[in-house]
């Protein structure tokens, strides 16, 4: 029996899983990236990690047919490079090369969205779907287009940065990390979140965020939910812009799903309902006919299952 590895390589966390040829999640591993070590500190742990839980699991080595790896960042998927990937603090990295090396086994890599998308429409929300765009809320925001069932990549790999869309108005747009202006990222990511809810205590905001310590994503659709007006203007915010970035990503490719996961996803029907009234005000009658808008279900499966998937679904 063939097995593949699939591996998530995240700022914070590597997470590792073994997958039959079915896309069956077997066996999974999770330890620390170690980002502020440095790429060599990296690339060392992907290798433990990958090699650990093949120990571990009832399977050899030999089994292993392949490792795939979907990476925060921008990825050139035809060189097996890492361009630049900020939150991992990688850049212009030969991962294929180096990790082949390494492991003596095929490797393949791409961004981590996409990886997740592919999960998706693979065993989660997007199942027996062959045309479906996800996006990914968390720390940053990533995108993942999925096109008669396989990953679209375009020309270098970069499809799909649905993140770095420049979707907020000149006057009020801050710098993303990417270096551009007024990225979906700076105001639907976790990040961006947090960073208008402290901007609302600083401006002196009546809002009981006032009162909270360390502000996370959560407390401000914890806040929102309770009715507190400054949260919940923050809350639509960010749903307006996912809104206006689904009715243009919708005109442009008429996808049948949108699949929307990652941390801040989890809000649930308060963060839904804005970005579909959004969305259905946005986009043209004959577009919304059938398409739906969905919570993601893998959960932080999904780059693992996608990861794998590399070598069986594409
Ligand atoms: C990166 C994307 C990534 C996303 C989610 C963004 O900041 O540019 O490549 O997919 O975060 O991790
Ligand atoms: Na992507
Ligand atoms: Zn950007």
């Amino acid at each position: 029996e063939k097995i593949y590895i699939g591996v998530d390589l995240g700022g914070t966390a590597i997470k590792v899983g073994i997958c039959n040829e079915e896309g069956q999640l077997l066996h999974t591993y999770e330890g620390p990236t170690e980002t502020e070590k440095g790429s060599d500190t990296v690339v060392n742990n992907i290798e433990k990690y990958v090699r650990l839980i093949v120990e571990q699991s009832p399977f050899d080595w030999e089994q292993v047919a392949g490792v795939g790896a979907g990476v925060a960042g921008f990825t050139n998927v035809r060189e097996g490079i890492i361009i630049f990937a900020p939150n991992v603090g990688l850049k212009d990295l030969h991962i294929r090369e180096i990790l082949e090396e390494r492991l003596g086994k095929p490797i393949k890599i791409d961004n981590d969205a996409n990886v997740a998308a592919l999960g998706e429409a693979w065993g989660g929300a997007g199942k027996g779907i062959d045309n479906c765009v996800c996006y990914t809320l968390g720390t940053g925001v990533g995108g993942g287009i999925i096109i008669n069932g396989k990953i679209y990549q375009g020309f270098s790999g970069f499809a799909g940065e649905l993140g770095h869309v420049s979707v907020v108005p000149d006057l009020e747009a801050i710098q993303c990390g990417c270096g551009q202006m007024g990225c979906l990222e700076t105001v639907s990511s976790a990040t961006g979140i947090i960073r208008m809810a402290k901007d609302a205590v600083a401006r002196g905001d009546r809002t009981s965020l006032a009162l909270v310590e360390n502000i996370m994503a959560k407390d401000v659709f914890d806040a929102a939910k309770e009715g507190d007006e400054a949260a919940i203007r923050i809350v639509n915010r960010a749903a307006f812009y996912i809104g206006k970035s689904l009715a243009a990503v919708a005109a442009v490719l008429n996808p049948e799903v949108f699949i929307i996961g990652g941390g801040v996803s989890k809000a649930g029907d308060i963060l839904f309902d804005e970005i579909r009234s959004v969305f259905a005000k946005l986009t043209p009658a004959p577009i919304q006919e059938g398409l739906k808008i969905v919570p993601a279900t893998l959960g932080n499966d999904a780059g693992m299952v996608g990861a794998a998937g590399l070598f069986i679904r594409s």
